[in-house]
């Protein structure tokens, strides 16, 4: 019966993981997949995680409500729209999520249960990897939007596409820290953006995977989303994920939100949301749900959270501009100025794909096939032979 069966090529960004693994170079280098690595090059488990997980012990074996953790969702809820008008009017549905995949999966079944969606979307070009499979695994016609250019957001370019939006669609937005170039829009820009939303009807779904881990403060970061639901009151979906924030990757462990106009329309999109995550994981993941809600329901473990949030962030910051400054001093041609602009987890270095192979075959560096790189796998021991083989390869 398999006779037609395709083989479908692995994801690019796993396989990056892979090849890294199986290289036994003691100079390799992985600066693929989006993983937080401390100054050693290590995983770095939170202490604050340490604290929660040290009270948790045991949460037994039990199932979870369908929805997830009741604790987990009012932290969370608490954590991203305290102080807005959405929370305090108990507009906010919610539903814990397998991260934050999970978490757009969720949202894209409800908007087309409620009856929201027109089957579009639209996501930038580039985007993550993900979003584009996902989004038609789900039957959504995905549409690209222009989003870099000149080594920076394409503001002129994506705006124009933004305004011939079909009426109806839902748009992808990345709330900070966008993956893969680093570039957001400045606040001025998120202005236009929310207009333009508003203006063609569109359905904003912020994937916000790096709330508090792009700028070490989570209100810092939610800025955008912020504006759309208080100054402009839009209707949005909010994808969100502990796997950077907290450094729970493997734990999966997101949750969905969708901000409407009443109380009585949060209460049907949560018997929504039920209904389409009973549909596909039944119910969710236990053990890191209670992991995040002890870290947000203890104050102490909150604000050391708080603490190792700038810890990566800052991390992240000091390694941008260590290796714009080798770069600099070895008068490497091309402008890596922008490797200082960015923002968030991730550099684009806009190398081509020879130049990727190079890095890979000859110096052992393990990038995604966008020229991405993941800063946080840069640290003072490699940052310097990191930037060497950048050097050498563009001078080739
Ligand atoms: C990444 O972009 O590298 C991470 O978010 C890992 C993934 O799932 O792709």
């Amino acid at each position: 019966v398999f006779e037609s069966a395709p083989y479908i090529p692995p994801d690019l960004i796993f396989e990056v993981t892979k090849n890294y693994l199986a290289d036994s170079d003691p100079k390799k280098v992985n600066v693929g997949a989006g993983t937080y690595r401390d100054e050693n090059g290590q995983p770095w488990v939170l202490p604050s995680v340490r604290m929660a997980k040290s009270l948790i012990a045991d949460c037994g074996h039990e199932y979870l409500p369908i929805a997830g953790l009741k604790s987990f969702r009012t932290g969370v809820t608490e954590l991203v729209f305290h102080d807005t008008n959405a929370l305090r009017n108990d507009c906010i549905a919610s539903c814990q999520s397998l991260s934050g995949t999970g978490a757009l999966h969720l949202a894209a079944l409800a908007l087309k249960k409620a009856n929201a969606s027109n089957g579009e979307v639209y996501i930038t070009d580039p985007t993550w990897s993900n979003h584009e499979l996902l989004f038609e695994s789900l039957d959504f016609v995905v549409h690209k939007m222009p989003y870099y250019k000149n080594s920076a957001f394409d503001f002129d370019g994506y705006m124009e596409s933004l305004k011939a939006a079909i009426p109806g669609s839902a748009i992808v937005l990345h709330t900070c820290a966008h993956n893969p170039t680093g570039c957001d829009p400045s606040q001025a820009q998120w202005k236009e953006i929310a207009s333009v939303v508003q203006d063609r009807q569109l359905f904003p779904i912020f994937d916000s995977a790096y709330l508090g881990f792009n700028s070490g403060s989570v209100d810092a970061d939610a800025w955008a989303l912020k504006y759309f639901i208080e100054e402009c009151n839009i209707e949005v979906a909010v994808a969100l994920s502990f796997a950077k924030s907290m450094g729970l990757y493997g734990e999966r462990t997101g949750m969905v939100a969708f901000v409407t106009r009443s109380p009585e329309l949060a209460v049907n999109l949560n018997s929504i949301l039920e209904n389409v995550q009973r549909a596909t994981v039944s119910s969710p993941v236990a053990y890191g749900s209670h992991i995040v809600s002890t870290v947000l329901n203890n104050p102490d473990i909150k604000d050391q959270w708080a603490k190792d949030l700038v810890t990566m962030s800052s991390r992240i910051q000091a390694m941008r501009q260590k290796l714009y400054d080798e770069l600099v001093r070895l008068q490497t041609p091309g402008d890596w100025s922008p490797i200082i602009r960015q923002s968030g987890m991730f550099g684009y270095t806009g190398i081509s794909p020879t130049q990727i192979k190079h890095m890979q075959d000859k110096y052992h560096i393990y990038m995604a096939d966008t020229s991405r790189i993941s800063i946080a796998g840069l640290n003072d021991k490699n940052v310097e032979y990191f930037a060497m083989a950048i050097d050498s390869t563009v001078r080739n």
